[in-house]
Protein backbone atom coordinates (compact mmCIF):
# COMPACT_ATOMS: atom_id res chain seq x y z
CA UNK A 1 0.00 0.00 0.00
CA UNK A 2 0.93 3.22 -0.96
CA UNK A 3 1.04 5.09 2.04
CA UNK A 4 1.65 8.80 0.83
CA UNK A 5 -0.47 8.09 -2.11
CA UNK A 6 -3.24 7.76 0.05
CA UNK A 7 -2.99 10.84 2.11
CA UNK A 8 -2.74 12.97 -1.08
CA UNK A 9 -5.59 11.57 -1.71
CA UNK A 10 -7.25 12.27 1.07
CA UNK A 11 -5.94 16.01 1.18
CA UNK A 12 -7.94 16.03 -2.46
CA UNK A 13 -10.96 14.66 -0.71
CA UNK A 14 -10.92 17.48 1.60
CA UNK A 15 -11.27 19.96 -0.96
CA UNK A 16 -14.74 19.03 -1.20
CA UNK A 17 -15.50 19.63 2.65
CA UNK A 18 -18.91 21.33 3.12
CA UNK A 19 -18.06 23.07 6.98
CA UNK A 20 -19.52 26.54 7.07
CA UNK A 21 -20.30 26.60 10.90
CA UNK A 22 -16.86 25.22 11.93
CA UNK A 23 -15.03 25.91 9.05
CA UNK A 24 -12.91 22.96 10.56
CA UNK A 25 -12.38 21.08 6.82
CA UNK A 26 -11.78 17.31 6.80
CA UNK A 27 -10.98 14.99 4.46
CA UNK A 28 -10.75 11.00 4.08
CA UNK A 29 -9.51 8.15 1.81
CA UNK A 30 -10.84 4.47 2.10
CA UNK A 31 -8.37 2.00 0.54
CA UNK A 32 -10.57 -1.26 -0.39
CA UNK A 33 -8.77 -4.23 -0.87
CA UNK A 34 -9.58 -4.35 -4.98
CA UNK A 35 -7.40 -1.10 -4.98
CA UNK A 36 -10.49 1.32 -5.20
CA UNK A 37 -9.99 4.32 -3.10
CA UNK A 38 -13.36 5.71 -1.51
CA UNK A 39 -13.56 9.63 -1.00
CA UNK A 40 -15.21 11.45 1.86
CA UNK A 41 -15.51 14.73 3.68
CA UNK A 42 -16.88 16.14 6.20
CA UNK A 43 -20.66 17.88 5.81
CA UNK A 44 -22.43 20.44 7.93
CA UNK A 45 -25.42 21.04 8.37
CA UNK A 46 -27.42 24.50 10.24
CA UNK A 47 -28.99 21.45 12.17
CA UNK A 48 -25.37 20.87 14.07
CA UNK A 49 -26.62 16.84 14.54
CA UNK A 50 -26.70 16.59 10.88
CA UNK A 51 -23.01 16.62 10.50
CA UNK A 52 -21.46 13.88 9.06
CA UNK A 53 -17.89 13.36 9.56
CA UNK A 54 -15.36 12.56 6.28
CA UNK A 55 -14.64 9.20 7.70
CA UNK A 56 -18.33 8.22 8.05
CA UNK A 57 -19.33 9.48 4.68
CA UNK A 58 -16.34 7.24 2.75
CA UNK A 59 -17.43 4.41 4.80
CA UNK A 60 -20.78 4.65 3.85
CA UNK A 61 -20.28 5.63 0.37
CA UNK A 62 -18.08 2.41 -0.19
CA UNK A 63 -20.57 0.53 1.74
CA UNK A 64 -23.71 1.65 -0.55
CA UNK A 65 -21.75 0.44 -3.43
CA UNK A 66 -21.06 -3.14 -2.19
CA UNK A 67 -17.67 -2.83 -1.16
CA UNK A 68 -16.24 -3.92 2.19
CA UNK A 69 -12.81 -5.54 2.45
CA UNK A 70 -10.82 -2.18 3.94
CA UNK A 71 -7.76 -2.20 4.56
CA UNK A 72 -6.46 1.74 5.76
CA UNK A 73 -8.18 4.94 6.23
CA UNK A 74 -5.81 8.10 5.55
CA UNK A 75 -7.23 11.45 6.82
CA UNK A 76 -6.58 14.76 6.87
CA UNK A 77 -8.16 17.66 8.85
CA UNK A 78 -7.49 21.38 9.55
CA UNK A 79 -8.62 24.90 9.99
CA UNK A 80 -9.00 26.90 6.86
CA UNK A 81 -6.77 26.15 3.74
CA UNK A 82 -4.20 24.64 5.85
CA UNK A 83 -3.66 20.75 7.45
CA UNK A 84 -1.57 21.89 10.47
CA UNK A 85 -2.73 18.99 12.92
CA UNK A 86 -3.46 15.69 13.68
CA UNK A 87 -7.12 14.85 13.09
CA UNK A 88 -7.97 11.67 14.93
CA UNK A 89 -11.54 10.09 14.62
CA UNK A 90 -14.56 10.65 16.44
CA UNK A 91 -15.84 7.87 18.49
CA UNK A 92 -18.56 7.70 16.48
CA UNK A 93 -16.12 6.94 13.27
CA UNK A 94 -14.37 4.47 15.51
CA UNK A 95 -17.65 2.70 16.26
CA UNK A 96 -18.28 2.74 12.55
CA UNK A 97 -14.99 1.17 11.23
CA UNK A 98 -15.17 -1.71 13.66
CA UNK A 99 -18.12 -2.40 12.22
CA UNK A 100 -17.02 -2.93 8.63
CA UNK A 101 -12.86 -3.24 9.48
CA UNK A 102 -11.02 -5.77 11.18
CA UNK A 103 -9.60 -4.34 14.52
CA UNK A 104 -5.87 -5.80 13.66
CA UNK A 105 -5.31 -5.29 10.25
CA UNK A 106 -6.97 -1.62 9.45
CA UNK A 107 -4.48 1.00 9.23
CA UNK A 108 -5.85 4.36 10.62
CA UNK A 109 -3.54 6.74 8.62
CA UNK A 110 -2.94 10.69 10.18
CA UNK A 111 -0.87 13.68 8.75
CA UNK A 112 -0.36 16.79 9.92
CA UNK A 113 1.06 18.14 7.01
CA UNK A 114 4.51 16.99 8.32
CA UNK A 115 4.27 13.88 10.03
CA UNK A 116 2.53 10.85 9.47
CA UNK A 117 1.54 8.79 12.65
CA UNK A 118 -0.12 5.15 11.64
CA UNK A 119 -2.63 3.14 14.02
CA UNK A 120 -4.78 0.01 14.15
CA UNK A 121 -8.40 0.42 14.46
CA UNK A 122 -7.89 -2.13 17.18
CA UNK A 123 -4.91 0.85 18.64
CA UNK A 124 -7.92 3.26 18.53
CA UNK A 125 -10.80 1.17 20.01
CA UNK A 126 -10.03 -1.31 22.24
CA UNK A 127 -12.49 -3.54 23.89
CA UNK A 128 -15.24 -2.74 21.20
CA UNK A 129 -18.78 -3.31 21.40
CA UNK A 130 -19.62 -5.92 19.09
CA UNK A 131 -23.41 -7.67 19.21
CA UNK A 132 -22.12 -10.74 17.39
CA UNK A 133 -19.61 -11.94 19.55
N1 LIG B 1 -14.99 15.88 11.85
C1 LIG B 1 -14.69 14.91 10.93
O1 LIG B 1 -15.01 15.03 9.75
N2 LIG B 1 -14.05 13.81 11.37
C2 LIG B 1 -13.68 13.58 12.65
O2 LIG B 1 -13.21 12.50 12.96
C3 LIG B 1 -13.86 14.61 13.66
C4 LIG B 1 -14.64 15.79 13.24
C5 LIG B 1 -15.70 17.07 11.40
C6 LIG B 1 -17.09 17.20 11.93
C7 LIG B 1 -17.32 18.68 11.84
O3 LIG B 1 -17.79 19.00 10.54
C8 LIG B 1 -15.94 19.28 12.02
O4 LIG B 1 -15.01 18.23 11.81
C9 LIG B 1 -15.69 19.90 13.36
O5 LIG B 1 -15.99 19.04 14.38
Amino acid sequence: MDIELLIEEAMKAREMAYAPYSEFRVGAALLDGDGTIYYGCNIENASYGACNCAERTAIFKAVSEGAGDFRAIAIVGGKDKDVTEFCPPCGICRQVMSEFCDADSFQVILYDGTETRIYSLADLLPHAFDSIL
